[in-house]
């Protein structure tokens, strides 16, 4: 493959990124590095990271804002699809990873570095996104993953650092792996390995625990515009304001926390705990406005659609030709997603209460039961003769 010359690394400012640094330049032979740090909603100071990667020998320390770009490029695409990965998690974490490898190869490209790096191990989903994000979008660039192959031990990376004069970290880390954004938490290791063990109270950040939250239920009004959500009880809010407004929201009441036992691409089962409340409410909420202005074949095969795209994103193939297509019929499906859903907020529930739309495809008239009804009753008999016949042919045939 040759040796790379410059690098653009993903940088978090932890233990491991601040590692692959000089690790990057001792071991691999890498001449420059640029470290990019991806502010996605993480709630971390962003300043002392950029000044971190710097004394850690990183030539230029870039951090970049894509809080806006991560919603309505990656969020707001994935609730019109319904996406949630096994019926349960809504991507939080893997919607991230191929933006991040987005912004690495643009920076790449205009640093003129020839290769990217990233801190992943060789066990999750992460370095698959990463890898396959970044093969798509620039094939021509090499990809070093330090952490897939030095085999350190976590004491043994804080030793490595040090000797290059990397602080070790002060506060004593926390058991469990964490990946934060504005979508959600996703928390993993320490006791939750364990699937029998339930979440200690202290993993959770974004969500109340069920006993802590209000007696009195809260309703939130969610105005979506082809399928995309834009106010919260009437006030037209941007991407950003309104998820982080719809976590606080959600989150009060507890709304939004799974726990699950999850099938990762390379073979193993994990258990994830995950605190993603804005997303869980807007995807429910989406899916009760398509079922008011959607046909019914539409709906069912959307589900299909959803099911693939899932499957697709949390696999690392955000970029990649059947995503595109996908991602085309949805579109298409979301012209008239266009209304107002109810939600009623109590006790870990997110109760969908009431929906509107112009382009409602309910008819009172056709549906009530009382004395408005327009239906015509006696054309059901023809009908259910005709629906019924095939079975008639079979069941007569039976007893012959
Ligand atoms: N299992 C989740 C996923 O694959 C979350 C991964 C979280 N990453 C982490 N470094 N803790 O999307």
């Amino acid at each position: 493959m040759g040796r790379a010359t410059k690098a653009v690394l993903a940088y978090s400012g932890g233990v491991d990124t601040s590692v692959c640094i000089p690790y990057l330049k001792n071991e691999f032979g890498v001449e420059g590095v640029i470290t990019l740090a991806a502010d996605l909603g993480q709630g971390d100071e962003l300043e002392p990271i950029k000044q971190k990667a710097l004394d850690s020998g990183a030539e230029e320390s870039l951090v970049i804002d894509v809080r806006e770009r991560f919603v309505n490029e990656f969020a707001f695409p994935a609730i019109q699809a319904n996406a949630f990965y096994e019926n349960r998690y809504p991507l939080s974490t893997a919607l991230a990873r191929p933006l991040i490898a987005q912004i690495l190869v643009e920076a790449a490209e205009k640093y003129g570095a020839d290769a990217i790096a990233h801190g992943c191990t060789g066990k999750g989903n992460d370095q698959v996104r990463f890898d396959v994000s970044i093969t798509a979008l620039n094939p021509k660039l090499k990809i070093l993953a330090p952490a897939r192959e030095w085999g350190m031990s976590r004491e043994e990376t804080i030793a490595y650092g040090e000797k290059c004069g990397i602080q070790s970290p002060v506060k004593k880390s926390s058991p469990y792996s964490l990946d934060r954004n504005l979508l959600g938490m996703a928390i993993e290791a320490g006791p939750l390995e364990d699937p029998w063990v339930e979440a200690p109270k202290d993993v959770y950040r974004l969500t109340k625990a069920i006993e802590d939250t209000p007696n009195e239920p809260e309703y939130v009004e969610i105005g979506f515009e082809k399928g995309i959500p834009v106010s919260l009880n009437g006030e037209f809010l941007g991407g950003v304001a309104l998820i982080t407004k719809l976590n606080e929201m959600s989150g009060n009441h507890g709304v939004g926390r799974i726990d699950m036992i999850e099938n990762r691409l390379v073979g193993i089962k994990s258990r994830e705990i995950y605190e993603c409340p804005a997303m869980t409410v807007l995807i429910h909420a989406h899916r009760d406005l398509e079922s008011l202005t959607l046909t019914a074949d539409v709906t069912r095969y959307k589900r299909g659609i959803e099911e693939t795209y899932s499957q697709l994103v949390y696999n690392g193939l955000w970029f990649s030709p059947l995503k595109g297509a996908l991602d085309a019929f949805v579109q298409q499906t979301q012209e008239r997603v266009t209304g107002i859903v109810r939600v009623k907020l109590f006790k870990g529930n997110a109760i969908m209460v009431g929906r509107q739309s112009a382009n409602s495809l309910y008819s009172m008239d056709l549906a009530t039961y009382g004395s408005e009804d327009v239906f015509d009753h006696k054309a059901a008999e023809g009908f259910i003769y005709i629906w019924g016949l095939p079975t008639r042919v079979w069941s007569e045939k039976l007893r012959q």
